[in-house]
């Protein structure tokens, strides 16, 4: 897909023409009282793409935080990349609108650049009953997305969490493609069949986790410290972290790395104007391969995926 480069950062072309910025905040874990200001620093820094969902419980922090840096004219709203996505719970189709508008409301904005469906499945009421899970319902779903789009609301819409089999099913029926499928992508869940398949139906593949998540200590992931890693990153000058972010964007991924702290905002913004070089990047393809959100709760015996084999179609 087609990229560019502005301000040192590379942006990559979507299907809809919108150029998305290649790197973007993430937001996920990203503690109340600390997001608003993780925001502030990056944009101040030069991150143009911040990624949120309804599910972190933080977007009307973040929502604060961007009114503040339109006001004091550190950016524009047009210059920025906004990502939401829909929570399981608001998977009926008169549900779609309701919650964008609800993400709205507390980002203060008028449109998202991209609204994303989070996971491939409903949950039909909100406790913890999983028997209450339905799958059947996507294409219905999928309307609701489209006419979002129709309406200016989300000038992009796309899914996450979908597997090959899960994305070429909706690309079979979808009246409008989606633009992106965003999923866990790092050296050590590198996804190269699913890459494929975006890469083949136009679909821009987005990486969450792409550090990994080292913080994330039920996750048990430490890529960040795997030989191969830190032998690249001692050899170019480079964090173990920058070096697991440029190979995404090597790859023609975005990546959406998740900091609060100051430091690591600016490091990790710093994968642009080199490269790892050939000899470096095949060595990835040797690093054992492991999903670290393998998302068990979405699995249940009265619920449409009875096995995790079942949630990713057998990229597990
Ligand atoms: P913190 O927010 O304290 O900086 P991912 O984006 O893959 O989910 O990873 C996010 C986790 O990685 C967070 O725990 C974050 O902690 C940590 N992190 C962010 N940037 C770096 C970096 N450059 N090196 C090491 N850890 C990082």
């Amino acid at each position: 897909m087609a990229e560019e480069n502005v301000n040192g950062v590379v942006y990559f072309e979507l299907n809809t023409g919108a150029k998305m910025p290649s790197i973007g905040l993430g937001t996920w874990q990203s503690e109340p009282g600390l997001v608003g200001n993780a925001v502030e620093i990056a944009v101040k820094a030069g991150y143009r793409h911040i990624d949120c969902a309804r599910l972190y419980e933080n977007e009307n922090e973040i929502g604060v935080a961007l009114k503040k840096l339109f006001d004091e004219g550190v950016v524009k709203r047009e210059d920025l990349w906004i990502t939401s996505k829909l929570w399981n719970t608001d998977h009926a189709p008169e549900d779609v609108p309701v919650a964008l508008e609800k993400t709205l409301k507390d980002l203060q904005l008028d449109y998202v650049d991209l609204y994303l469906i989070h996971w491939p499945l409903w949950k039909k009421t909100a406790g913890a009953d999983p028997g209450s899970l339905s799958a059947s319902h996507i294409p219905s779903t999928w309307k609701a997305m489209e006419a979002l789009y129709d309406s200016g609301k989300a000038r992009a819409i796309g899914v996450s969490n979908f597997s090959s089999k899960k994305l070429e099913d909706l690309l079979s029926y979808a009246r409008i493609h989606p633009a992106v499928d965003q999923v866990e992508c790092h050296p050590g869940w590198q996804q190269a069949k699913l890459r494929a398949v975006c890469q083949a139906n136009g679909v821009h593949f987005s990486a969450y986790s792409p550090l990994g998540s080292p913080g994330t200590t039920w996750m048990n992931s430490n890529i960040l410290k795997h030989p191969i890693l830190t032998m690249v990153a001692e050899k170019l000058g480079k964090s173990p972290g920058q070096v697991a972010l440029r190979w995404g964007i090597q790859n023609g991924q975005s990546v959406l790395p998740k900091s609060t702290k100051e430091a690591r905002i600016k490091e990790n913004l710093d994968i642009f104007g080199w490269s790892i070089p050939d000899d470096l990047f095949c060595k990835f393809s040797e690093i054992e391969q492991r999903r670290q959100l393998r998302a068990e709760f979405l699995v249940h015996e009265n619920g449409p995926y009875k096995s995790l084999e079942e949630l990713w179609d057998g990229e597990v």
